[in-house]
């Protein structure tokens, strides 16, 4: 302790320790009481023999930004058309949006085959998709198929400051052919394009949000997921369950 006086005693400074836990390839450490879990259970739920791929990033946004756009349907017709879904192919959807604790789950009763680029290369008919949120930053977008397997697309997030996130993503396969050599070299390629479409379209909306500072964001019945986000990240407190809904949406 510099310039401090040798004959006396230090004072009692301490910096607190918290435990880290190591799971698939990612360090975990969640600054709260001793004894209580680090690991998220949906980042444990996850079999780390069906990781395909990891990947991380910084994109420019607030948490809340990226989260939502990570776990938002609606958007891909738009962001990402051709890609992942097209705008002229669009039909009613039901949704249902359930609260559990500290876990928030969206379930969409999926048209088997989706519009897509990536689903005619790569993918066979859906059964289902499903969008999952754990509190306090992790999500994974589901989709299980008719033949039983399953893709998984983790995503994890952490504030670096009000206006930039970073980003720990993993994928998962169980069922299908997809050895990580096949995945880096023909569908990682497609899938960061899409990434890149989302970074640019969330900076696009910081500036917007700079450029007209002090305007609400228009929002919609169809943004279920926001106000279970806001809960937390702004408020503090786990989501509330009235916020648990069924819906249709054009999707
Ligand atoms: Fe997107």
């Amino acid at each position: 302790m510099p310039g401090h006086d040798p004959a006396q005693p230090l004072p009692a400074i301490r910096v607190p320790g918290f435990p880290l836990q190591e799971h698939d390839g990612l360090l975990w450490l969640r600054p709260c009481a001793e004894g209580s879990e680090q690991l998220p259970a949906l980042a444990r739920e996850l079999a780390p023999g069906q990781r395909r791929f990891e990947w991380q990033a910084q994109w420019r946004g607030h948490v809340l930004d990226v989260m939502e756009n990570f776990l938002d349907a609606l958007h891909t017709h738009y962001v990402h058309a051709g890609w992942l879904r097209r705008h002229s192919q669009r039909r009613p959807c039901q949704v249902a949006l359930d609260i559990d604790g500290e876990r928030v789950r969206v379930d969409y009763r999926a048209h088997g085959e989706q519009s897509g680029l990536v689903y005619r290369l790569f993918e066979s008919r859906r059964l289902g998709e499903s969008a999952h949120f754990q509190l306090p930053g992790s999500s994974r977008l589901q989709y299980d198929y008719r033949d039983g397997s399953q893709v998984c697309i983790s995503l994890h997030f952490s504030p670096v400051d009000g206006r930039n996130t970073r980003i720990l993503a993993s994928l998962h396969v169980r069922g299908r052919w997809a050895p990580r050599w096949a995945v880096r070299a023909l569908l990682w390629p497609l899938l960061a394009h899409v990434g890149r479409q989302d970074a640019a379209i969330l900076a696009a909306q910081q500036d917007n949000m700079a450029r007209f500072a002090g305007r609400r964001p228009a929002r919609m019945h169809g943004d279920v997921l926001r106000p279970v986000l806001e809960d937390w990240w702004l408020h503090g407190r786990t989501p509330d369950p009235a916020h648990a809904r069924q819906l249709t949406l054009w999707l």
